[in-house]
């Protein structure tokens, strides 16, 4: 008999990257969206993990409008925040497992360095915060727990990758940061990540990016490099594109808990952009 995965936030890009790796294997995912289950109503969410009785939850929900946050903070913490905790009270009284998804804006990013699981957060933004207390009550609340940092989410869906290959066609120029650095993360690797520990009791809290670090700017050039494009970019600081949200500067993620404890290896990323963009153009 298949296993039942609950996956929340379906239609979002990991939602779709979870699908597909569990696409013909013994899981069989119950996929959910908001308009199925909202996870920030605790009855609802507890009336429908009793109902099917999963062997694992894995939630791919979240409000991840980072600016949006700023203005809707109320909404954007129930949705970051008190969803996962909804989901740790109803993984714990079915006895399933459950991958909560975090990121690296829990962290200030102030200081050059590689961080680890082990160094101290301070978020700068609304979302970081709501991220946070994410973790905080899936901490608090499931027994059998993975919570995974990721960074710079590409996959099937509204990106950042999409959005410039966009902005390359109408513009004769596009700028982009070259002052924040981090690890583009393909949501593919993502959900391989996911689908290594689940089977697993390795439990935990654990940093998952792709290998690697860069800035907006490298990013984007490499993916245009990729594609043929040559839009010219120019390379401008965080100064000269104001955003209401402060973004952490350097959040360059070191996957160390996944070396200590795993032999799962996330892809570099130069080499995952090549395969999403392979697939783009197919
Ligand atoms: N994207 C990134 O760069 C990034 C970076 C670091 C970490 N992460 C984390 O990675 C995870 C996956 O992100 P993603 O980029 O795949 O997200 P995404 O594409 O924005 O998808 C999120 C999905 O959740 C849905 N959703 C929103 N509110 C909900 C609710 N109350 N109940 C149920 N579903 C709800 C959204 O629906 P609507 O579209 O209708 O709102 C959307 O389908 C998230 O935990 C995110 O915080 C993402």
């Amino acid at each position: 008999m298949s296993k039942k995965i609950i996956v929340t936030g379906c239609n979002g890009q990991l939602g779709h990257a979870v699908n597909d790796f569990y696409a013909g294997s013994d899981y069989e995912c119950v996929n959910t969206d908001v308009g199925e289950l909202d996870i920030t109503d605790v009855d609802a969410v507890l009336k429908f993990a009793r109902e099917v009785k999963p062997y694992a939850i894995i939630n791919c929900a979240a409000y991840t409008n980072v600016n949006m946050c700023e203005t809707e903070k109320d909404l954007s913490f129930r949705i970051n925040a008190i969803g996962p905790r909804n989901l740790a009270i109803a993984a714990s009284e079915t006895g399933s497992k459950l991958v909560q998804i975090s990121t690296d804006y829990v962290f200030p990013g102030d200081e050059d360095k590689e961080l680890t699981e082990f160094d101290k957060t301070g978020p700068v933004s609304s979302y970081g915060f709501g991220k946070l207390a994410g973790e905080n009550f899936v901490k608090d609340f499931a027994d059998k727990y993975f919570i995974i940092r990721t960074a710079w989410l590409y996959g099937e869906g509204k990106n950042f990758v999409r959005t410039m290959l966009n902005a390359a066609k109408t513009n004769p120029s596009v700028r982009v940061v070259r002052d924040q650095i981090g690890n583009p993360t393909s949501a593919v690797e993502l959900a391989k990540c996911i689908g290594y520990l689940l089977p697993t009791d390795n439990y935990g809290l654990f940093h998952g990016t792709c290998e690697g670090s860069c800035s907006w700017a490298d990013f984007t050039e490499e993916f245009y490099r990729l594609a043929g494009v040559t839009t010219p970019v120019e390379r401008i600081t965080t100064d000269e594109f104001p955003t209401p949200t402060k973004r952490p500067a350097f959040s360059k993620l070191d996957n160390y808990m996944l070396r200590q404890t795993t032999d799962f290896r996330f892809a570099h990323w130069t080499d995952a952009i090549a395969e999403y963009m392979r697939n783009e153009q197919k």
